[in-house]
């Protein structure tokens, strides 16, 4: 793994969230509290855009069909529903990060 720097820690303040394209991934990095996260930004269900979906405080709703996901871990919390019957959405990805210098560096 190589971090690779994404953007700087003045562009995203605390309880924003942006998408990222790092080496062909769309990558979704948000700031909580001034810790930065990183995870796939495009939903397992069927690609929502979660740079899109609401953050209520880690957790962050996709806007297609409402599923849930935990960007500290990426891990799936909530099923969302298509037509009231619950989607088979997967955890996300997880990507580590690294401040240094004012930067911010995912490891990809
Ligand atoms: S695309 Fe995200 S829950 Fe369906």
């Amino acid at each position: 793994m190589r971090y690779v720097k994404a953007i700087k820690t003045s562009d995203l303040k605390s309880g924003q969230k942006m998408e990222v394209t790092i080496e062909g991934k769309d990558i979704l990095l948000i700031n909580i509290d001034n810790k930065f996260y990183a995870t796939d930004s495009k939903c397992t269900h069927m690609g929502g855009e979660l740079n899109k979906g609401r953050l209520e405080g880690s957790h962050i709703i996709c806007p297609k069909h409402g599923s849930v996901f935990d960007v500290k871990t990426g891990k799936l919390i909530e099923q969302g529903k298509m037509f009231s019957i619950r989607v088979k959405a997967k955890d996300l990805n997880s990507y580590p990060v690294m401040l240094e210098g004012g930067d911010v560096f995912i490891g990809i």
